[in-house]
């Protein structure tokens, strides 16, 4: 496996909209290999979007497991999901977000709370579940980057961007 290089921003690739996934073979499992093996050697990479590596397919990684937050009570563990869908949603959260791609700051977003999702899994067959609080949060941190957005657009106010500290390497 293989770390990916991750587009930074003002990277004009991150605004492509990216394509659905429609072959689940052997190439893109291997790249999904790679994805995963990108976000666990990231700091604090709780999730990622393959258009972050300059591939522009629809297909989001997600591990909230090991992040201490205070709206992070349950989670799925290590998600894999291709052409993924909001199909319900309710409530409102504001939370601070971080982006990899965006690795100097931080800002408060206000997203939906709870959320039921229906994607595609690593084979290719159609899974539904809901999640809600930190998970539901990147879930739609990270489908916002399959279609060219970044939390820095939707920060509620300019006022609620923040420098980032230091990560210790
Ligand atoms: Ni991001």
């Amino acid at each position: 496996m293989k770390k990916l290089d991750i587009l930074k921003y003002p990277d004009k690739r991150l605004k492509i909209v990216s394509k659905p996934v429609e072959n689940f073979d052997k190439d893109f499992k291997e790249f999904v290999d790679n994805l995963i093996y990108t976000m666990y050697n990231s700091p604090a990479g709780v999730g990622i979007a393959a258009p972050q590596v300059n591939k522009h397919i629809r297909t989001i990684i997600v591990d909230a497991s090991k992040y201490k937050h205070k709206y992070n009570k349950k989670n799925h563990g290590l998600l894999i999901l291709s052409n993924p869908k909001i199909i319900a949603y309710d409530g409102e959260i504001i939370i601070r977000e971080g982006c990899l791609s965006v690795p100097d700051y931080t800002g408060n977003v206000k997203r939906h709370y709870w959320i039921k999702v229906e994607a595609q899994d690593i084979n290719g067959n159609t899974i539904e579940f809901d999640t809600e609080g930190f998970e539901a949060v990147v879930i739609q941190h990270e489908l916002d980057h399959l279609d060219g957005k970044l939390f820095i657009d939707r920060v509620v106010s300019p006022k609620d961007i923040f420098r980032r500290k230091v990560y210790k390497k």
